[in-house]
């Protein structure tokens, strides 16, 4: 809707998370709640998006890019909130939409119900009202039949009769621009929390016959989030909506409930995903890839028909091409590995080109950091590193060339040489013997110094 202006509140106190990070900046799925919503919000295709935060909260600037915040000066209430909002705004469209930032549920298709029937109602206010289980302190929609709104009355201010309504408003409201600007002027605090309601605008809107509907909305889809409790809740919500659509696009998951995905995880056809699994943001596995238990990945493309873990943990700026295998106690970081590469144990890859075809042997490690700078090793195509090799960066090993197990790379390795870079192996005949029947001696002369002491 190419008119349309969305506003998303996110200025209230938000006191009961007891967190010094506002409420909206936290994260389900690996997202902020506020992103949640801005995601939700640029699927209507609006004209335009902005986020009405409190003064102290500069957080949001960062974390709404490329959007723009505007400041509420001091949370006076909902309406207080739309208000600053539309003051500090050049540009806005026909219909402005309002959302709150911490509800990270609602979906595009609920949204674009209610703009179609707003629409088609010609409407002046619509909002969105959902049956609750448990209404709560949430307003409470006063109707007629045909879906007209009549008032909201908020929960503070009900009467007893009011508060056995059940159908409650979600907060989402979506409303005629120049209608909107001359109904807040009318709005007062006059009420139990001595705020600026944005729902009294219904009553408004009525005594001038400008019409007001309702549409409805699964109470799933409103859930609020309030405290570290329904934080928790939600991202409950969250992970099994996410492991439901992983599940029918074609992902095996043995267990799904021990699966913790990102909202941005993308994966491919026929990816196998074992138990105990965590994707951070920012993770792709191509097709055909199988992700092993307990297995940690976050920033990361991962090619097709590649084996990660069991236990590997991939850190981001990780690239992997296809067929490439990580095992168990395999850390990766900054790692471009090509196809058919294979790092089957315990080894740190950091910061590091590794060429097609190459096998990194147990246990080797790129010294990446001098503990100042952190410097690249490159290793070419079909690269043979024994086991046990310590490649201090910066180091190149060229094309085809073999490192001796136990070796600590410290210059470059040319095209197809062997290198073994370890303290050569001495024999010295029968020596052990001599040696431990000396041990053997002392020892027992010391036993009875000792018992003779006594
Ligand atoms: C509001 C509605 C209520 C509805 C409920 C749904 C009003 C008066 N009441 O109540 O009918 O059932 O949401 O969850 O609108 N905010 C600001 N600035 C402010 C105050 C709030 O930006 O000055 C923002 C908050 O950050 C939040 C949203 O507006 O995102 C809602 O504010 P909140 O105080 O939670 O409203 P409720 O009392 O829950
Ligand atoms: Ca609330």
């Amino acid at each position: 809707m190419s008119s349309l202006t969305v506003l998303i509140l996110a200025a209230g106190n938000s006191s009961r998370m007891k967190s010094d990070i506002p409420k909206p900046l936290h994260k389900i799925a690996g997202q902020s709640m506020i992103r949640h919503v801005i995601d939700t919000a640029e699927s209507l295709k609006p004209k335009n998006i902005f986020i009405v935060r409190s003064p102290h909260a500069e957080a949001f600037d960062k974390e709404v890019r490329p959007y723009k915040c505007v400041v509420q000066d001091k949370a006076l209430g909902t309406g207080h909130a739309v208000k600053s909002g539309l003051e500090g705004i050049k540009g806005v469209g026909k219909n402005v939409l309002v959302l709150y930032g911490d509800t990270p549920f609602i979906s595009s298709k609920t949204l674009k119900k209610l703009i179609k029937n707003h629409l088609e109602n010609k409407s002046s206010l619509s909002v969105l009202g959902f049956d609750a289980f448990d209404p709560k302190q949430y307003g409470r929609l006063i109707t007629e039949e045909k879906n007209v709104l009549r008032k909201i009355t908020e929960f503070k201010d009900a009467t007893p009769a009011e508060k056995k309504i059940s159908l409650c408003n979600s907060g989402v409201m979506l409303m005629e621009t120049v209608a909107l600007k001359e109904g807040l002027k009318k709005l007062k605090t006059n009420n139990a929390a001595g705020e600026y309601y944005l729902t009294d605008l219904v009553e408004v809107f009525n005594k001038q016959s400008l019409p007001c509907h309702y549409s409805d909305a699964d109470e799933q889809e409103l859930l609020g989030v309030n405290d570290r409790l329904e934080l928790a809740r939600a991202e409950k919500i969250m992970q099994n909506n996410l492991r439901e659509a992983a599940l029918v696009k074609g992902v095996t998951m043995t267990d799904p409930d021990t699966v913790y995905l990102c909202k941005d995880t993308k994966f491919g056809r026929d990816v196998i995903i074992d138990p105990f699994v965590v994707f951070g943001p920012k993770v792709e596995i191509g097709d055909t890839s199988h992700i092993r238990s307990f297995s940690n990945l976050r920033g990361a493309k991962i090619g097709k028909n590649c084996v990660i873990g069991p236990h590997a943990r991939i850190r981001p700026g990780t690239s992997l091409g296809d067929n490439t295998k990580i095992g168990n106690f395999v850390e990766l970081k900054n790692a471009k590995l090509d196809e058919n590469v294979s790092a089957s144990h315990l080894s740190y890859l950091g910061d590091a080109f590794i060429g097609t075809g190459s096998n990194i042997g147990a246990g080797t490690i790129t010294c990446n950091y001098d503990g100042f700078l952190k410097s690249q090793t490159k290793i070419g195509e079909d690269v043979f590193v024994g086991s046990n090799s310590s490649l201090i960066a910066p180091v190149n090993i060229k094309d085809g060339a073999i490192i001796g197990a136990g070796s600590v790379i410290t210059k470059n390795v040319e095209e197809d040489d062997m290198v073994v870079a370890r303290a050569e192996q001495k024999t010295f005949e029968g020596k052990a013997k001599n040696i431990k029947a000396k041990k053997r001696a002392e020892k027992d002369g010391i036993k009875a110094a000792k018992r003779k002491i006594r």
